[in-house]
């Protein structure tokens, strides 16, 4: 006999687009973006709220997208790495991450990345400390963060000369 699970509808706005999942009440956000959108810029790393690889904004905050359920998200506006630089090219944070190696495998750096933007959009001239504080839940078993940490630096430089703002979403 196949079992059957009740499901419940969740609306979002992903990355600009409203997009409606039937999902069980156990669902992630980050099992939807995944498995039902694939959406898989956004990686798993732990599944239990450690490594940040996870990370999307809620609503325009950071989240780690593995300790929300989908039905959480009812309602809201997501954005994902893919959503970021919806022109096709890069955010000024991915092409700091580029330009300063701020990724070996790359796993971390979507997370990373999704991090630093909210932290840009609340304090555009973070001191070191700061970028250092706001990305400790997001964990990087290859670089060291020193890389990380001056690819913040120069997206956040980059956005107060004016030529891009690296702004949450
Ligand atoms: S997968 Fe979400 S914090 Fe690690
Ligand atoms: S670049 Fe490999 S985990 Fe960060």
């Amino acid at each position: 006999m196949t079992e059957e699970h009740a499901t419940v509808e969740v609306a979002v706005v992903v990355n600009g687009t409203p997009r409606t999942v039937q999902v069980e009440p156990r669902r992630l956000l980050v099992q939807l973006l995944r498995d039902d959108l694939g959406l898989t810029g956004t990686h798993v790393g732990c599944d239990t709220s450690q490594c940040g690889a996870c990370t999307v904004h809620l609503d325009g905050r950071a989240v780690k997208s593995c300790s929300v359920l989908a039905v959480q998200a009812d309602g809201s506006s997501v954005t994902t790495i893919e959503g970021l630089a919806p022109d096709g090219g890069l955010h000024p944070l991915q092409q700091a991450f580029w330009e300063q190696h701020g990724l070996q495998c790359g796993f971390c750096t979507p997370g990373m990345i999704m991090c630093a933007a909210d932290l840009l959009a609340r304090d555009p001239d973070p001191d070191e400390a700061t970028v250092r504080h706001a990305i400790e839940g997001n964990i990087c078993r290859c670089t060291g963060y020193h890389n990380i940490v001056k690819a913040i630096m120069a997206a956040a430089e980059t956005a107060r000369s004016g030529d891009a703002t690296p702004a949450a979403s």
